[in-house]
């Protein structure tokens, strides 16, 4: 699979995560906790397979200050989903934590789409994508197998890693 489209649809999936957390009424705390796993799993593959695989593959000059700021962008979230995986489901700031957390990746995935994405897309060849696309849908496919992606969150949110 290409690896742009891959990201592509993996933001969609976040994406879909939230608008349910959002649907969950106000007492489903069941439903809320479950959500909230799906999402740190989610994002935790998703950062683990752009920095290891796909952002040093497309750094480059016109690219670089985008990278560098993905990866802080990366480490607030990260830093937010390690508090959400520690609250309570009955926590009267849960909610108000995911909001903040849709909103950083929202902004996040819009950057990528809308400025990362199109220089990646000039920089490399289709060829090149979709080689990158099959390790990193491996990759995915490995952490997912380990069982919960989620725990290896809260050891990452020191620093932003190297690119
Ligand atoms: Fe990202």
């Amino acid at each position: 699979m290409n690896a742009i489209d891959l990201l592509e649809q993996q933001h969609r999936e976040v994406e879909d995560l939230f608008e349910e957390f959002e649907e969950a009424g106000e007492n489903a705390r069941k439903t809320k906790e479950r959500l909230c796993q799906k999402l740190a799993d989610a994002l935790a593959v998703h950062a683990e397979i752009e920095e290891k695989i796909f952002y040093p593959e497309c750094k480059q000059e016109d690219t670089e200050d985008l990278l560098r700021e993905a990866v802080e962008e990366h480490l607030g979230v990260k830093r937010l989903l390690a508090d959400i995986m520690e609250s309570e489901p009955d926590d009267a700031q849960l909610e108000a934590r995911v909001k903040v957390l849709q909103e950083q990746v929202e902004h996040h995935v819009e950057e990528e789409e809308g400025e990362l994405f199109p220089k990646v897309r000039k920089a490399l060849s289709k060829e090149e994508l979709e080689e990158m696309g099959t390790r990193m849908e491996q990759l995915a496919e490995e952490l997912m197998g380990q069982g919960s992606p989620r725990e290896q969150i809260p050891g990452q949110t020191d620093t932003a890693p190297e690119i």
